[in-house]
């Protein structure tokens, strides 16, 4: 029994010396050059696996994702059938989350960047503060990473709310849920956060009916994946000022080519999917435990449903 790391471009050394120090005994093989013996392989870790590429294990039983979303595993259209798949639930993806997602809230709320405008003309002048309260955020997706990134922020005093699948009971937190629910939160969403999946459900889905429901001047941060937003339709909402800024973290293609208009906008800060990284030190006695868990034929944790896509 084997495990492969598949992930392109990212050092495999800093994973092997910290998923070894948690299972010594473990075979640790690395696509595409170190994999070995094929038929020995049985999980692979992996982050964006080539298409096609996981077909070549017969004896692959279990695929966890090197981070939270699952999708860049699911759209493989040669993904082998009966394999479990795990999206990975780690502390510090979700302290690197809240951390980002916190530090723009503020950004905004204590509209940093109208004070930078004035500094580079040298203008000494108080813009208006608002109380905490009186600013609604409101997060699409209560998993993992919204909840806790809602916990955070009412716990700054913000207004907080959020929709989900399912209905939640979170402390401090308005929830929502279904179409309905969808459009009662965005109504009143000063500053919306995606925090979403990427699933046959969620693509597109802010676009021009869900960011026309915002109160006007309202800000998107959106930390989920690229192909939840129109891109289009953020363009337009932010030039006629239905939005008033908006934080990309993701893409639909990454990197961002160099001609995308987003590069430019003054209305949008952009970052290079860097709001929350996986780590090995913080990440991989998670892992390490779902190895364990798979070679002990245990649930795993994190273990995703392939039909709802995460
Ligand atoms: P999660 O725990 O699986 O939570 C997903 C949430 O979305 C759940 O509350 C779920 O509802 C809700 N949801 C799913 N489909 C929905 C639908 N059709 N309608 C309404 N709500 C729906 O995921 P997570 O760990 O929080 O991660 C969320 C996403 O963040 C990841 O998938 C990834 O794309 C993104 N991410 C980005 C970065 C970055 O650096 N930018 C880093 C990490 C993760 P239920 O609770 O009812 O199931
Ligand atoms: C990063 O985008 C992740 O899904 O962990």
């Amino acid at each position: 029994m084997a495990l492969l790391f598949m992930c392109d471009g990212e050092a495999s050394e800093p994973w092997r010396a910290s998923l070894c120090n948690e299972i010594p005994d473990l075979d640790f093989r690395i696509w595409p050059d170190n994999i070995g013996n094929v038929d020995e392989i049985d999980i692979a870790l992996a982050w964006q696996p080539p298409r096609g590429a996981l077909a070549n294990f017969s004896n692959l039983k279990f695929i966890l994702s090197l981070g939270a979303g699952v999708e860049h595993i699911l759209c493989d259209p040669e993904l082998p059938k009966s394999v479990r798949i795990a999206r990975l639930i780690e502390p510090g993806l979700r302290t690197g989350m809240v951390e980002f997602v916190t530090m723009e809230v503020l950004r905004y709320h204590r509209r940093a960047d109208e004070y930078r405008f004035q500094q580079s003309d040298r203008k000494w002048k108080l813009l208006r503060q608002t109380l905490s309260q009186d600013r609604r955020v409101g997060i699409l997706g209560l998993g993992y990473l919204g909840a806790a990134c809602g916990d955070m922020l009412r716990r700054f005093g913000f207004s907080v709310s959020g929709w989900a699948r399912s209905a939640k009971t979170l402390p401090g937190i308005d929830s929502f849920y279904g179409e309905d629910g969808l459009f009662s939160l965005l109504e009143q969403s000063d500053i919306l956060i995606c925090l979403l999946p990427l699933t046959s459900e969620t693509e597109d889905i802010l676009d021009a009916t869900t960011l026309g429901a915002l109160p006007r001047g309202a800000v998107l941060i959106n930390v989920a994946r690229g192909k939840h937003l129109v891109d289009d339709d953020l363009i337009i909402a932010l030039d006629s000022g239905q939005l008033s800024a908006a934080t990309l973290d993701v893409f639909r293609e990454e990197p961002l080519p160099f001609e995308h208009p987003f590069w430019m906008h003054p209305k949008i800060s952009l970052f290079p999917h860097a709001a929350a990284w996986t780590l090995p030190e913080s990440a991989s006695p998670v892992i390490a435990d779902n190895i364990r868990r798979c070679r002990a034929g245990e649930k795993l944790i994190g273990e995703i449903e392939v039909k709802r896509g995460y």
